[in-house]
């Protein structure tokens, strides 16, 4: 098991030692996750220490600031949708974060060349599997199962920077919303969701386009604007509820293959625009190839650790995966909606330690994949890593030769490190580096 904060009675190079790195995933035809055996191919790029992370399901421990955010969430939907006395919103708290890509992407209408299917991006187990890279991932299956009002609540993974507010997993509420005629217009049978052109019966004859920035093409201007209107307002009043009604917030139109039109919520915090959800109304294709061919829906993903990182203060990502009793405490029995700012426990100093190569001759400065490297300093130096940042690059005006300079800061949320056991850790991503990369240290 990969300890998160390395123990003070462990020397990290005793942890160094019994981490034996190797390239395991490019070598092996199988890759055990959870006791469930995949077939490697070229799209594996999971890593031991990523799978260490799986089913660690924060946002359902007790005491973690990101299952308080998502409690009060859940708390909102609940009250604010009832069917007959009872919540109208199921929620999924507890689905595999292994999916397929037609779960992932296919079945969200993203597009096959689209970047966010990119090796670089995400972590493949194989072609066909990987960890999902956002809860949106189980829509389509839960849409088919005949639910219309549903949250999904878990762990995503993204490969991605390092720093502050960077990590590789993360968490996200992922919510839809359908309703028929009869729920959205209620005692007003003349207006319908439907141009008149699109025929229920036969919704696969129907060519749904998304030309017009204002509503898909088989839906009536009356209800898109409707169920804008509602999915705005239940946004903001959520938001409102977190924050606080004096909360400043602006609404962002984006682009997200699975709805039209799409927006983004911002809200103004620490002197910034922060993006804090991502929402739309859903491209009909997706009901009629899941189900229901007769409603509209709305849809939103919501991450919780920026919320909680804004909400309680929290100056680092990697505190949320704290076992240490000295952060957990300040979360321990407060009422869900106190206000609570962390105080940290202290603050350990940094260690700067640059890493200057030469690149082989097949990769430049443009081709060098930074995301591979990320993940090889995370594996090695684990999460005393604080921050990878690329500080320099450079084309030898002679020799030709491509050379990058990184500088990894190095930081224990627990204690002081000292220079010398940074060194060593340092000195050992090096070398990893070189067998990985082909690449000469300057
Ligand atoms: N899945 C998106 C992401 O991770 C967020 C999102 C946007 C979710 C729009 C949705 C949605 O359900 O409708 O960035």
């Amino acid at each position: 098991m990969t300890k998160l904060f390395i123990k003070t009675n462990r020397t990290l190079s005793a942890v160094l030692s019994k981490y034996k790195y190797s390239t395991a995933a490019k070598s092996i035809a199988l890759v055990d996750i959870k006791g469930k055996e995949f077939v490697s191919d070229d799209y594996t790029n999971i890593t031991p220490k990523i799978i260490s992370y799986l089913g660690k399901n924060l946002h359902m421990q007790k005491n973690n600031p990101l299952s308080i955010v998502r409690q009060r969430i859940v708390n909102y939907f609940y009250s604010s949708f009832t069917q007959r006395g009872a919540p109208a919103f199921s929620i999924y708290d507890n689905l595999s974060p292994i999916v397929t890509t037609k779960q992932n992407f296919d079945d969200l209408l993203i597009p096959s060349n689209h970047p966010s299917r990119a090796k670089s991006d995400c972590y493949y187990i194989n072609r066909g599997n990987l960890l999902r890279a956002h809860m949106t991932a189980h829509q389509s299956e839960l849409l088919r199962s005949g639910l219309d009002n549903f949250l999904m609540i878990g762990d995503v993974y993204r490969r991605d920077e390092i720093d502050s507010t960077h990590f590789p997993v993360f968490h996200q509420v992922d919510g839809v919303r359908s309703q028929r005629k009869e729920e959205l217009f209620p005692g007003q049978p003349d207006l319908e969701i439907f141009e008149p052109n699109y025929d229920k019966k036969n919704p696969h004859t129907f060519v749904n386009s998304i030309k017009d920035p204002m509503k898909q093409s088989c839906h009536t201007l009356e209800a898109t604007k409707l169920m804008e209107t509602q999915l705005k307002t239940h946004l903001i009043s959520l938001t409102q509820v977190l924050f606080g009604e004096s909360i400043k917030y602006r609404w962002v139109e984006e682009y997200f293959p699975f709805t039209h039109p799409s927006w983004e919520l911002e809200i103004f915090y620490d002197n910034k625009w922060m993006e804090i959800l991502g929402c739309g109304i859903v491209r009909n294709e997706i009901l009629v190839n899941a189900g229901p061919t007769n409603s509209i829906a709305y849809a939103f993903g919501l991450g919780l650790e920026r919320l909680a990182m804004a909400l309680y203060k929290i100056p680092d990502i990697r505190l949320m995966w704290s076992t240490d009793s000295g952060f957990l405490t300040q979360f321990q029995n407060i009422d869900l909606n106190e206000s609570v700012t962390y105080k940290p426990v202290s603050s350990y100093p940094q260690c700067i330690n640059d890493m200057s190569f030469w690149l082989p001759e097949n990769l430049t400065i443009d081709t060098f994949v930074s995301n591979d490297f990320y993940d090889l300093v995370r594996d090695i130096g684990g999460d005393i890593i604080e921050q990878v940042r690329l500080k320099d690059k450079f084309v030898h005006p002679k020799t030709k030769k491509h050379s990058l300079c990184y500088s990894i800061v190095y930081r224990h949320l627990e204690r002081t490190l000292t220079q010398a056991e940074v060194n060593e850790v340092h000195k050992v991503i090096e070398k990893a580096v070189v067998d990985t990369f082909g690449v000469a240290m300057r």
